[in-house]
């Protein structure tokens, strides 16, 4: 609900779980409270104006603004910067007027949360009374999800062009307290490990210049009482629905309080903005949880399931699949896919994908990309009839594309070389030895939707994983003037979500998964037209259970692909057990990613037994509630968390051990969100407990004589 007090100029955004208040004082829209639900009341009186006293600053210097610029003395962090037709960036917004109304638009150009009757949405504008310049900002809040969307959009209603240097399209002040902060950093191979630390004073960001969100830092924060566990405590978090360079920010002032801020980064944008246009912001999605880390994620998992996923696949369940990337790299012909998939299908797999290597003469990874040809050497019928045998064999067709980039050795690059983002006189910068097509150019955009979509009517493909292997240098479009090239790498993103939007509602029945080296680009913007990502080219069980652990703190386990590789791992060397393998990748959309044709027959019955098991499990696994429950970040050898399906009946708990320990006491895990009265079955032992004993009492984990070994036990309500 959202209620506007019209004496007092007060705004209460009234979620499900959460409220966030804010008041228009003296023409200035500040922020007063985000936090748990409050019942619909004056609570101006409790959070007095600036206290007058003798200072140094003025009192503009101590104003939570609800969209901090540069005006009268405030010298923290502005969430937005105009360079005006004067050359100065000072820009006085002041409440101009409101509307309330049903339901959410869609975002012109960008990707963004969309509802189902179940929205109502607060325009506020605030307007320069000197630059005439005004901004809109929009609160969309839901029925039955607790997550706050925000977004802005600035018009320039002056007679000169200005210039945007900096949007950060939410930034909101927290009550003064004790805080550590949470983020997910690491590298390729590395990605979403979560780091819990202090929340530094002054201003802290960390953010990606990389013209992706990257796999460094993911677009995601929290900041949450320091006491806050994974159940208990005040957790606040953002991210955004953008997959482009970000920043995020939070700034503790000289007097204490913290704020919190995302956007675009501001290094590596500008955009000049004529007379009588209009920019639109991205969107953020901001979670208030009064119940810890768990509270938080289940807010957003929620969210991210049903309103930013879409389309046919969004409720689907996802099919098994088997990758080839691992088991051949770019060395296969049909023959050698076939004799995988033929054992995969009778393993239970429901999809084959055939990875990097197919099209132009890619035998490495220097050449072809921008030629999506099918290579005959290897395929020499064409994808039709290599379809028909994966169809005949009961496998569904995926394919692996790299649409974004090109190769100089390409056919593409020899007819259009400027086509790749680049700085005239300056070296076009490798990475694995390609280019990055400029995504902002119409003839580009235009042309990467007429070749794959010839590939993709050309035989019977249900599932794409769209990759994305390098990030930008000399990220300059050579067809901007120069006032607008630091716009470049906005409107790479405007350009490739144009391509992804046309591309997959052109084909809704395909599966798209996202990829980036990975898990470079996981983030809501793809999120938004793929329904999955590969989480990371680290399969390794071990390394995987930090990966995944990190990543659900945003994003549910439907979002997350997760592959049995084989042993020694590719990245890391390291022997795990098969099962465990299995049990790490049954925490995403599981599929294989080896070459089942060499497995041995012990090895195969246990994949058979896998695979039996997540299709028992796939609807709690995929729909079902996360918690996660021992953390193997703080915990030195253990790993935990559990699904619960959306009806309570089943649960299912996932322990890892990472090596054998002689002569201690059995640990325990304790679940997690049971019904405490509800009784729950134990599948392998027949003994009921009461959600309540499963909570307090928790569960022995048993003593084992294996290194990383692993248990998954399932419960049903009784
Ligand atoms: C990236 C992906 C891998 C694989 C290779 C192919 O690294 O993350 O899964 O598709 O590209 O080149």
């Amino acid at each position: 609900m959202i209620f506007y007090h019209a004496e007092q100029q007060l705004f209460h955004l009234q979620g499900d779980t959460y409220s966030y208040f804010m008041q228009v004082r003296n023409g200035v829209l500040v922020h007063l409270y985000w936090g748990s639900r409050l019942p619909d009341e004056d609570i101006s009186s409790l959070i007095p104006a600036v206290p007058v006293y003798a200072s140094f600053d003025s009192e503009f210097n101590r104003l939570t603004y609800e969209l901090p610029t540069q005006e009268k003395g405030y010298f923290s962090q502005q969430a937005l910067n105009i360079v005006n037709a004067q050359g100065d960036d000072v820009c006085s917004l002041r409440y101009a007027g409101h509307e309330i109304f049903a339901g959410k638009k869609p975002i012109p150009q960008l990707p963004s949360a969309y509802e189902e009757g179940d929205a109502e949405t607060l325009e506020i504008t605030l307007r320069d009374p000197l630059t005439h310049i005004s901004v809109t900002l929009s609160y969309t809040v839901y029925q039955g999800f607790d997550v706050l969307c925000r977004s802005l959009r600035i018009q320039n209603g002056g007679s000169d062009a200005v210039t945007l240097r900096n949007v950060q399209e939410a930034s909101v002040f927290l009550p003064k307290g004790d805080y550590d902060i949470l983020h997910l950093k690491g590298s390729h191979c590395r990605e979403r490990n979560q780091l819990r630390t202090a929340l530094p004073r002054g201003f802290f960001s960390l953010d990606s210049r990389r013209g992706a969100s990257g796999h460094e830092n993911n677009p995601f924060l929290t900041v949450m009482e320091r006491h806050a566990t994974q159940q208990q405590g005040k957790v606040y978090a953002m991210t955004h629905v953008y997959s482009g360079s970000f920043r995020l920010s939070t700034d503790v002032s000289i007097d204490d309080r913290p704020s919190m801020m995302i956007g675009m980064h501001p290094d590596v944008f500008t955009w000049h903005l004529e007379a009588g246009d209009t920019f639109q912001s991205p969107e953020a999605l901001l979670v208030f949880s009064p119940n810890g880390l768990n509270g938080m994620s289940h807010r957003f998992h929620a969210f991210i399931r049903k309103r930013i996923c879409r389309g046919v696949w969004r409720d689907a369940p996802r099919p098994i699949l088997v990758n080839n990337w691992e088991a051949t790299y770019f060395g296969f012909n049909e023959e050698k896919l076939l004799s995988i998939a033929e054992k995969g299908a009778a393993i239970g797999c429901e999809l084959f994908v055939m990875d990097d290597g197919w099209f132009g003469k890619r035998d490495q990874d220097n050449c072809s990309l921008g030629d999506w040809v099918v290579d005959k050497r290897k395929l020499p019928g064409g994808l039709k009839p290599l379809g028909e045998k994966l169809n005949a064999l009961g496998m569904r067709f995926g394919i692996w594309f790299e649409p974004e980039m090109i190769s100089p050795d390409s056919d593409l690059y020899r007819a259009h070389p400027d086509w790749c983002l680049h700085v005239d006189g300056r070296d076009r910068t490798e990475a694995r030895q390609q280019l990055i097509l400029d995504m902002g150019r119409r003839e580009v955009q235009d042309y990467l939707i007429d070749a794959l979509s010839r590939v993709l009517e050309s035989a019977n493909i249900t599932y794409v994983k769209w990759d994305m292997n390098r990030n930008m240098t000399e990220g300059f479009s050579c067809v901007l003037p120069k006032e607008r090239k630091l716009e470049s790498q906005h409107r790479y993103m405007l350009g490739l979500y144009r391509v992804l939007d046309v591309i997959t509602k052109h084909f809704p029945h395909v599966l798209f998964e996202s990829c980036s080296g990975g898990g470079g680009r996981f983030d809501c913007g793809m999120l938004c037209y793929m329904p999955q990502t590969w989480t990371s080219d680290d399969t390794d069980a071990y390394e995987r259970l930090g990966i995944q652990w990190g990543t659900s703190m945003v994003y549910p386990a439907s979002t997350m692909g997760a592959h049995v590789s084989v042993v020694p791992n590719h990245q890391t060397m390291r022997i795990t057990p098969f099962e465990t393998r299995c049990n790490v990748a049954l925490g995403g959309n599981f599929g294989f990613e080896l070459d089942l044709s060499k497995l041995s027959d012990e090895d195969t019955e246990k994949a058979i037994a896998a695979v039996k098991t997540v299709k028992e499990l796939r609807t709690v696994l995929q729909q079902g509630t996360f918690s996660r429950l021992i953390d193997p970040t703080v915990h030195d050898n253990l790993c935990a968390w559990q699904f619960l399906s959306e009806d309570e009946s089943q649960l299912v708990v996932c322990v890892y051990q990472r090596r054998v320990k002689p002569n201690v006491q059995p640990e325990r895990v304790y679940m997690a969100s049971l019904p405490a009265d509800s009784r729950y079955r134990r599948a392998d032992t027949g003994d009921t407990y009461s959600g309540s004993a499963l909570m307090n009492v928790g569960l022995p984990i048993p003593t084992t004589w294996t290194d990383y070994d692993s248990w998954v036990y399932r419960f049903e309500k009784v």
